[in-house]
């Protein structure tokens, strides 16, 4: 049975959290003496809203979720090192990752001081079936699933992604940074029967707005409520707040923009098919491809030499590259590119 309170670290648990001076206060201030800021008007010398409601109910509005079952992160990576301090005992939880994946759960999880199972995927990148691994994910924790997975592009259904969730005592994090560009439904979905469930999307990607630093985490209020108890009391700034809600609010230019990444991206896997010296071109749901060369490491190195950066991902699959779907041009220069280097 899910128990928020079992999951919860026991230090975090018994938390009395640092109470801002804009989170005490509702209803209309005129005159505010309490957070010692400068009082002349600059547009930002005022604290941000502490719980960005305004972005999240624009952010609610468009996903369907309550306001309440938000969190925002400065970046989901923040979101992802909060899961880790609040629901992850040193020496005591894991963290469950399927590699190749993102390279940031393994990376939250050593500074975090938790130990990290890898669980790699099988053929295709697809997921382990959950009777095989039932016996290696016994500890409680984190357990991560990227879909779209990051290097590979790679969807996992819903149907697998709640039987993993039912036979977990730990939370499981799906990461959606790339769902945008996909046509497969989100994890969001099933917040509502899945109580260990958390699902994270990004701004930094399909939304355009890395340079902002906004992350989202969905999941019950009560998982919400331990992130929010533990965050820096003004993770997201002031700015980065009202160009999101701003963003969110006329998303028909994103909506245009998704269209044609995916329509590149379709040109960009045929383009990579026909050309000599790609072995295999991996089906992607995000907006990259990965894919897999004959002499990758040179690939690599005699694009760099010529402008075009591309992510050699070689070490975590053999003679793999990933490449982002740009814009058309970006597209035919690395295309007309890769022919004369492998020509
Ligand atoms: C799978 C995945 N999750 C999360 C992130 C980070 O997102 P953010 O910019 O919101 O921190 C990335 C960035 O590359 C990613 O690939």
């Amino acid at each position: 049975m899910f128990n928020i309170d079992t999951l919860t670290r026991k230090n975090i648990r018994e938390l009395t959290p640092y109470s801002s001076a804009r989170e005490e206060f509702s209803g209309q201030a005129t005159v505010l003496l309490d957070a010692n800021e400068n009082p002349y008007d600059t547009d930002l010398n005022r604290y941000p809203d502490p719980f960005q409601k305004e972005l999240k109910n624009a952010i609610a509005d468009l996903k369907n979720v309550a306001a309440d079952q938000l969190f925002i992160g400065n970046g989901s990576d923040e979101a992802i090192d909060l899961l880790f301090r609040a629901f992850c005992e040193p020496k005591n939880s894991k963290a469950y990752i399927f590699p190749p994946t993102y390279g940031m759960y393994a990376v939250s999880a050593q500074i975090n001081d938790i130990e990290i199972v890898r669980l790699p995927l099988r053929e295709n990148f697809q997921l382990p079936a959950l009777a095989t691994i039932k016996n290696e994910i016994k500890s409680t924790g984190l357990l991560f699933i990227c879909s779209p997975n990051n290097p590979t592009g790679t969807v996992y259904g819903l149907a697998q992604i709640k039987e993993m969730a039912d036979g977990f005592y730990g939370l499981v994090v799906v990461d959606e940074a790339y769902i945008d560009f996909s046509s497969s439904e989100s994890a969001l979905a099933l917040l509502d029967s899945t109580p260990n469930l958390v699902v994270l999307q990004t701004m930094s990607k399909a939304w355009g707005l890395a340079g902002l630093r906004l992350g989202i985490a969905a999941a019950s209020k009560e998982i919400i409520k331990v992130l929010n108890k533990i965050k820096p009391p003004y993770n997201v700034n002031t700015l980065s707040q009202a160009k999101g809600v701003e963003v969110l609010r006329n998303d028909d230019l994103v909506q245009q923009q998704i269209k044609q990444i995916q329509d590149q991206r379709k040109a960009l896997r045929r383009a990579l098919q026909a050309t000599k010296g790609v072995r295999k071109v991996y089906p992607s749901e995000a907006n990259f491809i990965l894919a897999e060369f004959d002499q990758a490491a040179m690939v690599f190195r005699e694009l760099q030499s010529k402008g075009i950066i591309i992510r050699n991902r070689t070490r975590l699959i053999k003679n793999c590259l990933r490449i982002t779907v740009g814009t058309p041009q970006q597209n035919k220069l690395l295309i007309t590119t890769l022919k004369n280097i492998s020509r």
